[in-house]
């Protein structure tokens, strides 16, 4: 099983629509494919829990959440492990975990910590043999679920918006206290990082300038493919659409015209 973490510090900029995509996606090549939620908001566990047509898959809910998995790890709860499933979300990460780390003292934080992270090591141990690809999907910050992920993960992708304001999100989810780069150095040496990948690109200037400024700061690491092309994914109502119907981009572009462009 390989795991690919998908996150950057910065909110909508098409996490979710990836995870669901690539996991969809993933699951009609025919791999085994297990997504998690790590994200409080459950976008992706709602979008992987809806079905538009007879042909499209519904996730099938592990017998933990995202929660009980960091905190309260049981193998005996996992129940069957179906072909296309997911660890959803609760909704109380924050309040339950994040919280907790950020107003305790250090040195219980740190057990409360580590505990999290020996439970989804070991979690991954154990779904490892039924599993091609977990996909885990993250909320739009640097916390310790994402440290966790990416100290446990095999891969890390992170999409972006061509705009001023992601760099930011940039720089911290490349080079902050628990951006890839530190946690690979510290924690982690085999973690890949695949790369930022461009998302709802437009063709305008702004986006254009946004690009080159990108590129100027981390160039090496936008998302490449084997000829070394730079990969975008232009904006386009058909990735939205699919995401709400609960069907990936594929089967919509059977019908849809729009989406087979896309
Ligand atoms: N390339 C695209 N073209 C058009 N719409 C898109 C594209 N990518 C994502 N979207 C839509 O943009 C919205 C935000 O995307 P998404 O929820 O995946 O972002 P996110 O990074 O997961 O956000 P959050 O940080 O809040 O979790 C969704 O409605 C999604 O379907
Ligand atoms: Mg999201």
């Amino acid at each position: 099983m390989k795991t690919l973490l998908v996150t950057i510090s910065k909110g909508g900029v098409g996490k979710s629509m990836l995870t669901c995509q690539l996991a969809r996606y993933a699951h009609a090549l025919g791999l085994r494919v297990l997504v998690v939620d790590f994200d409080d908001q459950i976008n992706a566990s709602r979008a992987l829990e809806r079905k538009y047509t007879d042909n499209d898959v519904v996730a099938t809910r592990l017998g933990l959440t995202a929660t009980e998995l960091l905190l309260r790890y049981n193998p005996d709860d996992l129940g069957p492990l179906p072909d296309f499933a997911l660890v959803a979300g609760d909704g109380a990460l924050v309040r339950e975990f994040v919280e907790f780390a950020r107003i305790t003292d250090p040195e219980q934080n740190h057990s409360h910590m580590y505990m999290a992270q020996a439970n989804f090591s070991s979690f991954l141990g154990d779904v490892a043999n039924h599993y091609d690809l977990c996909l885990i999907d993250s909320p739009p910050a640097a916390d310790i679920r994402v440290s966790i992920s990416m100290m446990e993960g095999d891969a890390v992708l992170s999409p972006i918006q061509l705009s001023q304001e992601s760099i930011e999100g940039i720089a911290e989810t490349l080079q902050g206290q628990r951006g890839i780069l530190r946690i690979k150095a510290s924690s982690n040496p085999d973690l890949q990082f695949l790369g930022f990948l461009p998302n709802m690109v437009e063709s305008n200037p702004k986006q254009r300038e946004a690009l080159r400024e990108i590129a100027d700061a981390v160039g090496q690491f936008l998302l490449r493919n084997e000829d070394e092309e730079l990969q975008i994914l232009p904006r386009r109502a058909a990735f939205a659409d699919a995401q709400e119907k609960g069907t990936s981009l594929a089967s919509l572009a059977k019908t849809n015209t729009a989406a087979r462009e896309a």
